[in-house]
């Protein structure tokens, strides 16, 4: 059997409407892994969906990943804004639909992720949290380089339940 092509590109603006289905859906289907819940996002206004999406270079990307055209994944990397913290950048929104998992499309997205956030000039960290109850999610980012630095206790309340976060850092080359 041979598995369709994968597309990855950054999103735009025009695929909001696409895009806030997939968190959505995301969103729903794994709450553990999030600290937005499916309940708040519905009522996310496309126009802010969409200014999210739009272009700025070297500040933000949003990665998709594209299966035979629909979207099955995407991850999110923000710089932060301020003279003293822009050395460094936050992922977010990491997340592949369960049909698509275990097919590289995570380890791709992560590359490219990887890979545009080397290209910023300045651009030295990349940071993230994890919950620790997301073991593909943890391992995928340690194959890439990523470190733990800390843990944060009682990150999420998700049903009465507390969730601790692992936080991570991957230093970029150069
Ligand atoms: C974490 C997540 C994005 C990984 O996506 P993915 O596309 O399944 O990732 P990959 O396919 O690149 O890797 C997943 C596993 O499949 C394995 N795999 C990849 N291609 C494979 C292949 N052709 N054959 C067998 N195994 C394969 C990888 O080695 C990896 O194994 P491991 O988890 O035991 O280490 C996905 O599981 C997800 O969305 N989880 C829920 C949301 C979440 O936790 N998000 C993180 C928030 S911080």
């Amino acid at each position: 059997m041979t598995l369709p092509e994968l597309l990855i590109r950054s999103l735009t603006a025009t695929d909001a409407p696409v895009y806030f289905a997939f968190r959505l859906a995301g969103l729903a289907e794994s709450p553990l892994a999030f600290g937005r819940s499916a309940e708040e996002y519905r009522h996310e206004p496309l126009e802010t969906v969409a200014a999210g999406l739009a272009e700025h270079l070297g500040e933000r990307v949003t990665l998709g990943a594209f299966l035979s055209g629909e979207l099955v994944g995407a991850m999110t990397a923000v710089r932060e804004l301020t003279l003293k913290r822009r050395h460094k950048g936050n992922i977010y929104a990491v997340y592949v639909s369960p049909a698509a998992r275990g097919q590289r499309v995570g380890e791709t997205l992560l590359s490219a992720l990887l890979a545009w956030a080397g290209a910023v000039p300045g651009l030295e960290q990349l940071h993230l949290a994890v919950s620790v109850t997301q073991e593909p999610a943890r391992r995928l980012y340690l194959r890439h380089g990523f470190q733990v630095y800390g843990l944060e206790p009682k990150a999420l309340r998700v049903n009465g339940r507390d969730i601790d976060d692992e936080l991570m850092v991957r230093f970029l080359d150069g």
